[in-house]
């Protein structure tokens, strides 16, 4: 009998705490229904007691996600467990993840505190929360460079107290896939209760083993396994869920094990979570790179053709990549369409259907055919929930190699018509000079990427703006069939961000 194996995501914590990848809440849950599509065990949502923002996230992920079991992070003092709490109390399935540091290294430089205070404030701390919570998660903060007698000991304890998961983090990507295995055997050797409570591990990349040590976890008995889509998290990121659960997968030969996980929906969370914070995976990144089932040489190719197993070892279908057929036309009714949506596995309400129709009915006029893709990309545009206080209207650029180029830019910036005439180098950089005039802001533009969603001539641009302001980054979108309307639209998508986050600014100040 195979044995199940959780998997804990954390790309909305662990995740968005890395550069460039942080979201705003309408995002957060997009990404969070979209975990809970891919069946993911448990969401980390967030670490109430950072921000308003976090807190505010995980209360709406609390109430949207059904069956997915939904966590806060909190250190092991009263006032973050009590945010912890006030964010995931109204979940189906609620946890309290607390957490301390227990390696001598964080104790006495970062707690300043000894072994008997770190065991005292870990078993009171693990006590308050189960107070509120019966799923209770404890993280021994950079376990791999902690004593295996203190941890053993220290989990004795906080079992006692209440937690029902161990989680043994390798905080800084330090271990060795053997040391790790000999490192948990030992643990459960000085600490039998383990037992008869989840063993999780939370690895990090540093070393470019973080995969390879969460699987020797698995071979040395741990039950659950914290990780990120596109192994996005802090420095070198988290270990990636699609390697571990496609690992899993396909040499259950080896392992013996499984996941919950519907693989079918793993292509699909990784391209969301591109689109959401336009980090872009490298296109030889195992599973979900664009190379990743593409057979170049010759030799390849003949071998594929005659037996695809020659070259591979699981199928692009597994991972829902076979899906980019043709789906709709521009004659196709908004039942279809509806159809469709349902189809590929999305649940919109009837508001969400309409104004994706109303996108479908865009492009389908401007492009012949409309794939899957097509359609992911419309349905992750939506919603984005800024406010839009800049319209475009519309744009006339004048651009060649032997002239400046012009552009013209037609807004309307919070219900007034404005009219701006900029030149620059080349019709993007003319077209953003005139939306920077209207919005009467020097902005930095921190990065910009044009990508085609779909191969041919008539396939859609997907174009990601960054915009840096005091120190924030805000990432806009846009999608059309024409280069320079994707990126003016991404360029104004990125300015509503930025205005929709300084409404709520104002809203908590007052
Ligand atoms: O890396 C780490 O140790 C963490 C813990 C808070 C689980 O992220
Ligand atoms: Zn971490």
């Amino acid at each position: 009998m195979e044995r199940i194996v959780k998997i804990f995501d954390t790309t909305l914590r662990d995740g968005e705490q890395s550069p460039g990848c942080s979201m705003n809440l309408k995002e957060k849950v997009q990404m969070a229904k979209q975990l809970e599509n891919l069946k993911v065990d448990v969401i980390e949502a967030g670490f109430a007691a950072a921000s308003e923002g976090d807190l505010k996230a995980i209360k709406e992920i609390a109430k949207s996600v059904k069956n997915s079991t939904v966590a806060s992070l909190a250190r092991a003092k009263k006032e973050d467990i009590d945010k912890a709490w006030e964010g995931v109390s109204e979940a189906a399935k609620p946890r309290i993840h607390t957490f301390i540091a227990t390696s001598p290294i964080h104790m006495t430089y970062k707690l300043k505190m000894t072994e008997e205070e770190v065991l005292k404030q870990a078993v009171e701390m693990v006590a308050y929360a189960k107070s509120y919570c019966e799923d209770i998660e404890f993280s021994a903060e950079d376990a791999t460079r902690s004593s295996a007698d203190f941890l053993a000991k220290l989990f004795k304890n906080v079992i006692k107290a209440g937690a029902t998961t161990i989680n043994i983090p390798d905080t800084v990507g330090y271990t060795t896939p053997n040391e790790f295995y000999s490192f948990i055997t030992e643990i459960k050797s000085k600490c039998p209760d383990l037992k008869n409570v989840d063993i999780s591990v939370h690895c990090h990349d540093d070393l470019g083993l973080g995969v390879a040590n969460s699987i020797a976890a698995i071979e040395a008995g741990a039950t659950q396994i914290e990780c990120t889509i596109n192994g996005i998290g802090e420095r070198a990121g988290n270990a990636a869920l699609e390697e571990i659960v496609m690992a899993l997968e396909t040499r259950k030969d080896v392992y013996k094990t499984s996941t919950n996980i519907e693989t079918t929906q793993l292509y699909r969370s990784s391209q969301l979570l591109t689109r959401i914070t336009g980090v872009k995976v490298q296109p030889n990144k195992a599973i979900v790179g664009a190379n990743a089932f593409a057979h170049e040489s010759g030799i390849h190719q003949h071998g594929v053709l005659s037996n695809k197993e020659t070259y591979e070892i699981m199928t692009p279908e597994s991972i829902g990549l076979n899906k980019n057929k043709l789906v709709l036309g521009k004659h196709s009714g908004r039942h279809a369409f509806k159809d469709k949506l349902e189809s590929m596995g999305y649940k919109l309400n009837s508001e969400e259907i309409n104004s994706a129709f109303i996108r479908f009915k865009e492009i389908a006029d401007k492009k012949k055919e409309v794939f899957d893709r097509d359609i992911d990309a419309i349905i992750s545009r939506q919603s984005t929930g800024v406010e839009e206080k800049y319209k475009l209207i519309r744009f006339v650029i004048n651009s060649g190699n032997s002239i400046t180029s012009t552009a013209a830019v037609i807004m309307e910036k919070e219900g007034e018509k404005i009219e701006v005439v900029d030149t620059g180098d080349g019709p993007i950089d003319a077209a953003f000079n005139a939306i920077e005039k209207i919005a009467g802001t020097k902005l930095k533009l921190e990065d910009y990427s044009l990508s085609s969603v779909t191969e041919g001539k008539d396939a859609l641009g997907d174009a990601v703006v960054k915009l840096r302001e005091n120190g924030k980054i805000f990432v806009g979108r846009g999608l059309s069939t024409d280069v320079v309307e994707s990126s003016v639209k991404a360029y104004i998508n990125a300015l509503n961000k930025m205005h929709s986050e300084e409404n709520i600014k104002n809203l908590e100040v007052v």
